[in-house]
């Protein structure tokens, strides 16, 4: 589906010049954008992209998480994650709504996800053998997931920041039951506690890698935060995510797994050892050690529920004509 265009060139309406002025006005004024608003066509592009993206690893995230549901230890365990796990298809459905405010089809996203042309969290691609794996999850991926969402919430394009704000207070319910999860296992077996810490050492750095790349190699930030997108450079928010985790590591009782973590006096922040980048673009480029294995199961999910959404379709345009 083509983008909504607006021309009211012929309509005596103003001029782009014009209309970039009074956008560049409220992004000044640092109120929102809304859908019916003009906007830059890079600045279009820029949000279905970054929603889509964020859309997609909601939907894809259900995987790594939705593989314990059946083994569950016990009933209030399942119920927990049961709800989580829907949280995050809700989620995926408010930015796929926001998306399409901005002209984007999400037939045609999902398309583009399937076949590649759209990303999803690298973090989505790493395997969950053990069910601590679920609270590490919870604590970790929800964790950078929420001080990667709460600046959204000021995000300059109105639906999205709105959306932000329910999923942000979801994904706060994602952290807690993580961290509960982990805690019950830290004061049980010493087989439990080896258990978290096999998932804390697997989990650790790929959760760093959430903020995407260092700021010197992420060339879309500063334009994105020129336009009131993004509030924070991608290191801003790693650091953010480091300081806020190591006291809850401590609390634990886990060792994070990197020997040159430290506290800085001077700057009053956790320093961190050096990210393993090559593994970050071999996993985003589609050789981690999932990816396959996602996408499989998301093309199953489309094409075996293809009958319901005709029957869907077909229903809403029947009522459509019959509102008409
Ligand atoms: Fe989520
Ligand atoms: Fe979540």
């Amino acid at each position: 589906m083509s983008a909504p265009t607006l021309d009211r060139s012929a309509t005596g309406s103003p001029d782009e010049a014009t209309l970039q002025e009074q956008f560049d006005a409220t992004i000044a004024a640092d109120r929102r954008i809304e859908p019916r608003d003009w906007m830059p066509e890079g600045y279009r592009k820029t949000l279905v992209r970054q929603v889509a993206q964020h859309a997609h690893s909601e939907i894809i995230g259900m995987q790594p998480e939705g593989d314990w549901l059946l083994a569950a230890p016990s009933l209030r365990r399942k119920a927990v994650l049961l709800a989580k796990v829907q949280d995050e298809a809700g989620h995926g459905l408010y930015l796929y709504s926001a998306a399409e405010t901005l002209g984007a089809d999400r037939a045609d996203l999902t398309d583009k996800l399937i076949e590649g042309r759209q990303k999803y969290s690298s973090i989505f691609n790493y395997p969950t053998p053990a069910y601590a794996d679920v609270g590490v999850i919870g604590w970790l991926v929800d964790g950078a997931a929420i001080c990667n969402q709460v600046p959204l919430c000021r995000s300059s394009y109105g639906p999205y920041a709105r959306a932000m704000i329910r999923v942000c207070k979801e994904e706060s319910f994602h952290q807690r039951q993580g961290y509960e999860l982990l805690m019950t296992m830290m004061r049980g077996t010493d087989e439990q506690r080896a258990m978290v810490q096999d998932a804390v050492d697997r989990w650790w750095w790929p959760s760093l890698m959430m903020f995407g790349p260092p700021d010197d190699e992420s060339p879309n930030t500063a334009q994105s935060m020129a336009w009131g997108i993004k509030r924070h450079t991608n290191d801003e928010l790693r650091q953010r995510f480091v300081d806020m985790t190591v006291p809850q590591a401590q609390a634990l009782g886990v060792t994070l797994p990197d020997p040159d973590l430290a506290w800085d006096e001077s700057s009053g922040h956790w320093r961190f050892g050096a990210i393993d980048w090559a593994e970050f673009a071999r996993v985003l480029a589609g050789d981690g050690p999932k990816n396959a294995e996602r996408i499989a199961r998301r093309r199953a999910a489309r094409d075996d529920n293809a009958w319901v959404v005709e029957a869907a379709t077909a229903y809403a345009r029947k009522h459509e004509r019959g509102a008409a």
